[in-house]
């Protein structure tokens, strides 16, 4: 502003002067004149100046309008939000390592925006919920709620059954994890090295998963990383689920050892079929994919034991579309947990609380 008056006020000295210069015998009424110009200039100056500064004030209130508005948008758009989706919940977990446990927004490889539950605290946090098995019907043998097994019943042209663990066909959600089964695009999207599983009884909301788990570990070696990241790829592209693909003493899949956040083996143990136990047929402390049983049926994964007999259909869940044993009553997600009844926990038959409760799958 200083500078705009030295400036006009400079032009007008030198048009007086120059006045002055050019006709030194001029009277005082030209003086005059130049006078009543420079008050009029001053006028002018005046003017510009109060117009200047509403303008430097608007500007002002505009810039303070532009940071509250960005302060705003970065809130909204904070990472793990529907409008700034993350990759994975290790993602938001390295962008802000203060995030809690909770649903939050990721993206999936296709575009496909999704929520999920993000475990933020255990071992570092990070852990993506990507999928989970639940029974929805015991007495149902491979019927509609049996997506990871078969849904079109026990079936010898259909081996593979629906093939949901090879797959990048998703249902359920966050909310509804343990009253229906669930999978989302995290579980071919995420690259993950390990991966966590919970135990947790059916109709339990999402504030309380982890609190009602009674079983949590997971693994620690990075074992996805030898079989493409994801369980997605360990069984589309080295594990292949399916009847008659392998035998129980050849063909087993990897039993990862387990590091346990909630329980133990000897829990472990208390939860298996009294029968399995007896005969030695499961070691606690691992987690296993893609076991054949006796009659080379095949199961997706054995929950918390490396299987080392042949009646795994009592123990492991998931798998083909076939097993051969007891007409068609081992077909299902949790296959042949009622084989001496249901919950009983009597013989070849898993408790009720093991019959009720679901197995989450988390990655990181
Ligand atoms: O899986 C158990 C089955 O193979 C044998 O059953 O009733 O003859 O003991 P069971
Ligand atoms: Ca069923
Ligand atoms: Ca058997």
């Amino acid at each position: 502003m200083t500078r705009i008056i030295l400036l006009v006020w400079s032009l007008v000295a030198i048009a007086c002067g120059s006045v002055s210069n050019d006709t030194p015998w001029r009277t005082g009424t030209s003086n005059c004149s130049c006078l009543e110009e420079l008050a009029n200039q001053q006028l002018v100056i005046n003017d510009l100046a109060n117009t200047v500064n509403t303008l430097a004030d608007r500007l002002s209130q505009m810039e303070t309008t532009v940071v509250a508005t960005q302060t705003l948008a970065s809130l909204d758009h904070a990472l793990g939000t529907e409008l700034n989706p993350a990759s994975s919940c290790l993602h938001i977990k390295q962008n802000n390592p203060s995030s809690q446990d909770g649903a939050y927004f990721l993206i999936g490889k296709d575009g496909t925006i999704y929520q999920t539950y993000c475990d933020m605290t255990t071992a570092g946090g990070g852990w993506t919920l990507v999928s989970s098995v639940h029974e929805d019907d015991m007495y149902g043998k491979c019927t509609a709620g049996d997506r990871w097994t078969s849904t079109r019943g026990n079936n010898h042209n259909y081996p593979g059954g629906d093939g949901n663990w090879a797959n990048v066909h998703t249902f359920g959600s966050m909310g509804s994890a343990t009253t229906d089964d669930y999978k989302n695009p995290g579980y071919f999207s995420i690259h993950a090295s390990n991966v966590m599983l919970w135990h947790v009884p059916n109709n339990v909301p999402p504030k309380e998963y982890k609190t009602a788990a009674y079983l949590r570990y997971r693994t620690s070696t990075g074992f996805l990383e030898d079989f493409g990241g994801s369980l997605y790829s360990l069984f589309k592209d080295h594990f292949l689920i399916g009847h008659n693909l392998g035998t129980y003493t050849h063909d087993n899949g990897p039993a990862i050892p387990i590091v346990y956040d909630q329980g133990n083996n000897t829990l472990v143990e208390s939860l298996l079929p009294p029968n399995i136990l007896q005969q030695h047929e499961a070691v606690p402390g691992f987690v296993q994919f893609r076991v054949f049983n006796y009659e080379s049926a095949c199961h997706a994964v054995c929950p918390g034991v490396n299987f080392v007999g042949g009646n795994s259909e009592h123990v492991c869940i998931g798998g083909g579309g076939y097993w051969v044993e007891g007409g068609s009553s081992q077909c299902g997600d949790y296959v042949s947990k009622d084989w001496d009844g249901y919950g009983t926990g009597h013989g070849w038959s898993a408790n009720r609380l093991v019959t009720e409760s679901v197995i989450m799958f988390f990655y990181r």
